[in-house]
């Protein structure tokens, strides 16, 4: 158990789901440092965020770089630079290469708004709505080379109704990602989450979803 978990977090717009993990922490619910705040946009609203709550905010623009093996070096570099124990991509809307995935393996989680594996990728709540499914929903997952396919840490499901579109649906399924990203966190910092084998164990057991069936 670490007392302050040492906490990077990578966001790429509204920064909600920072704005989740920032509320928890000031409220003495989340035992995380964030160290800073990196956005791949330069106009980021998290940005703003982040400066509001007296954290650094950096800015890594991949439009600076020639080369997208550039930017992710020095998207490390800031990582890196800071420590942490924990990196969080909290709306971060880029794919990341394998070797940066590597080298955070098993510190590195993410929030995607459905209930993997279905729809990996963008647009999930359009394509669920176009499925047809009863419900969607979000999951944390830890991040491997596989985009969208890492194990699955917490899922939360949201009923589809029948009057729903992509934004009533978005925002019920959001309000699910602000409550099981920090449930995440929260579990990585007090050392009972990890990724062992390419199994995300919570208390040395399978974390197993839909999140009902997580003890
Ligand atoms: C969230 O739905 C996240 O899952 C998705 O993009 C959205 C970002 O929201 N990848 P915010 O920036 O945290 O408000």
């Amino acid at each position: 158990m670490i007392a302050q978990l040492p906490v990077v977090v990578l966001i790429s717009g509204r920064g909600s789901n920072l704005q989740a993990i920032i509320e928890q922490q000031q409220r003495g619910d989340l035992p995380v440092d964030i160290r800073a705040v990196i956005s791949s946009r330069p106009g980021a609203q998290g940005l703003d965020r982040a400066r509001d709550a007296g954290l650094p905010a950096v800015i890594v623009d991949p439009g600076r770089f020639p080369a997208r093996a550039l930017f992710e070096k020095a998207l490390m570099e800031e990582i890196d630079a800071r420590a942490p124990a924990l990196v969080v991509l909290a709306g971060f809307m880029l794919v990341l290469g394998s070797d940066f995935v590597r080298h955070y393996s098993g510190r590195l989680i993410n929030v995607h708004p459905s209930l993997l594996p279905q729809f990996k990728g963008l647009h999930t709540h359009e394509r669920a709505l176009q499925a047809g499914v009863r419900y969607h929903g979000a999951s944390v997952h830890f991040v491997t080379p596989d985009v969208d396919g890492g194990p699955v840490i917490i899922q939360a499901q949201v009923e589809v109704r029948a009057d729903d579109n992509a934004q009533t649906l978005a925002v019920r399924v959001l309000k699910e990602e602000h409550r099981i990203l920090p449930e995440a966190i929260r579990w990585f910092a007090q050392g009972r989450l990890g990724l062992e084998q390419g199994r995300a164990l919570l208390d040395g057991r399978p974390c197993m979803h839909p999140e009902g069936s997580v003890p």
